[in-house]
């Protein structure tokens, strides 16, 4: 399967109850070219679900800005969510709805072969790295594993609710340890292994 096939099976899956009210299923979209970096967040929000395309609404605009501080883009990247349709109101997606949609993220690692999962938020943190993953706790650690590096690091709405700035202090730390495993990984791959 290459990933136009899996989207289209994204855009047409019945798999779970969060159908129902999709406008839009929001599969994923950056770089196709095996990106070093997936980064991982919970599901669309209001503007994804219009417009079909992950972080495009506020935590949208907040995490361009946190990946073009250690001078990264999102065609450099590729951006994904756990869940790819909407959850009502912006609610976390249930148990059973990370269930059913697990396979489509498990299928895009597969076809963009990135080295770094980096999870946005708790959800993700959970998915991907740890069902007890605390934010406040394991931000910013890396795990390795199956050949792949795994972080997780606050959710950029958790950022934009963040008054005293500490958590976008820290995420500020995570996004630098993240610039320095691309530059390890890049020279590794750069000098023959
Ligand atoms: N929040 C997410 O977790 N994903 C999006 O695509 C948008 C907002």
């Amino acid at each position: 399967m290459d990933m136009s096939e899996l989207n289209a099976r994204i855009e047409a899956c019945r798999a779970c109850g969060l159908c129902r009210n999709r406008t839009r299923a929001v599969p994923g979209e950056g770089c196709l070219e095996h990106p070093l970096v997936l980064c991982i967040g919970e599901g669309p929000g209001e503007q994804e679900d219009l417009t079909g395309r992950p972080f495009v609404g506020p935590a949208g605009q907040l995490l361009d800005r946190m990946l073009a501080s250690v001078g990264l883009s999102r065609e450099q990247v590729f951006i994904a969510n756990v869940v790819k349709c909407r959850p009502p109101g912006n609610r976390a997606p249930e148990p059973d709805e990370v269930r059913a949609c697990l396979p489509f993220l498990r299928e895009q690692t597969r076809l963009l072969r990135p080295r770094i999962l980096f999870c946005l938020g708790a959800t993700a943190g959970r998915a991907i790295i740890d069902p007890a993953f605390r934010v406040t706790r394991q931000r910013g650690l890396w795990v390795e594993r199956k050949g792949f590096y795994l972080m997780g690091t606050y959710h950029p709405s958790a950022l934009l609710r963040d008054r005293s700035g500490q958590y976008k202090r820290e995420a500020y730390e995570d996004l630098k340890a993240l610039r320095r495993k691309i530059d390890e990984l890049s020279a590794s791959t750069q000098g023959g292994g």
